[in-house]
């Protein structure tokens, strides 16, 4: 099948309790990676490319490698996402390029400001066959130009007029989760009696009462990465210096993805894969060079780390 928007499998997971994953992708082996996964598992998926991903690989070779996934993968849905686009402008290059849904991130300006330009953005996407999502609250955490070092919640009591006003098809919402592998802090994080560091709750109680002012209508989940253990120790055991750092725990992820939680973005999780095996790669394998043999095991990794998402956090597996 051609890329689709999110409309269709927004529906299907709302329906069904489960959440589509989101996944960034910049460059070949990530996007194999990811779509081998999902193909296997029969899951739908959601690729999404940032600013930062446009700038480093050119933007039409981006769309020209995810058509290539559409190719190989013709019985799963894949759309095709502009992550955090910043502007009017960016949003339509991406809709004149071939995206079947764009990010318009005004989270950052006024509550008026916001509506404005995610609503200018909405007219111009959906003249054009394309699926808008918006956003509503800031997260905190560091990467690159998307996020804030303080972040600030989703008020519910905004979330029914800015839909309205907008006419955006799905809405990010701030519950705690934060971008980066750097989340959480040991120091904002509490220990468990087993000594184990545990970071502070998603706030259920915000995504639930925004659930209540917004009964059928996908929400998204930014910064959702949880910062996998065993891929930052990888890191640290072959040269790299990862602090310690705890993400979003997955049993929390997977309970949102139950509630109204269609779109679970996940961007670091893959880094932290690609990186580790890559060093662990030339730690063991000092006399090569050739980057086949490097990107090989990465992209295997990838593979799987995203396979474990779909059975076990997102619950999407199955579901294409
Ligand atoms: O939330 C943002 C994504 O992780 C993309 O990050 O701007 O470094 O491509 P990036
Ligand atoms: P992470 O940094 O937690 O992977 O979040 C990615 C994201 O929200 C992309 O928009
Ligand atoms: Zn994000």
């Amino acid at each position: 099948m051609p890329l689709v928007t999110t409309t269709e499998m927004f529906k299907k997971a709302y329906d069904g309790g489960y959440a589509v994953g989101a996944f960034n992708v910049n460059n070949m082996e990530i996007i194999q990676g990811i779509t081998e996964a999902c193909r296997e598992e029969k899951a739908p998926v959601i690729l999404q490319v940032s600013k930062g991903a446009r700038n480093y690989a050119n933007p039409t070779y981006l769309v020209k490698l995810v058509e290539a996934a559409v190719i190989e993968c013709p019985e799963i849905p894949i759309a095709l996402h502009l992550d955090h686009g910043d502007s009017f402008e960016t949003c339509k290059s991406c809709v004149d390029g071939g995206f079947t849904s764009v990010m318009i991130d005004a989270s950052g300006k006024p509550f008026a400001e916001n509506i404005e330009i995610t609503k200018k953005v909405v007219e111009y996407a959906h003249d054009h066959g394309v699926v808008v999502e918006a956003e509503l609250g800031t997260l905190s955490g560091i990467e690159d130009e998307v996020s804030h070092a303080v972040g600030s919640y989703t008020r519910p009591e905004e979330v029914e007029e800015f839909v309205a006003k907008t006419g955006c098809d799905s809405l990010a919402i701030a519950i705690g989760t934060s971008h980066g592998a750097y989340k959480f802090k040991p120091e904002q994080c509490t220990r468990n009696e087993q000594g184990i560091l545990v970071p502070p709750p998603l706030r259920f109680d915000v995504l639930e009462e925004v659930v209540k002012r917004l009964p059928g209508f996908p929400i998204v989940l930014h910064g959702s990465s949880s910062v996998p253990q065993d891929y930052v120790k990888m890191i640290n055991d072959n040269g790299g210096n990862m602090p310690d750092a705890v993400g979003v725990p997955e049993e929390q992820l997977r309970e949102a993805a139950k509630l109204a939680v269609c779109k679970i973005n996940i961007d670091s999780d893959l880094r932290l894969a690609m990186t580790g095996t890559v060093r662990q790669y030339f730690n063991e394998h000092p006399d090569h060079f050739d980057p086949r043999q490097y990107l090989k095991p990465a992209r295997a990794n990838i593979k799987e780390l995203v396979r474990h998402k779909l059975i076990d956090v997102l619950g999407c597996a199955g579901k294409a």
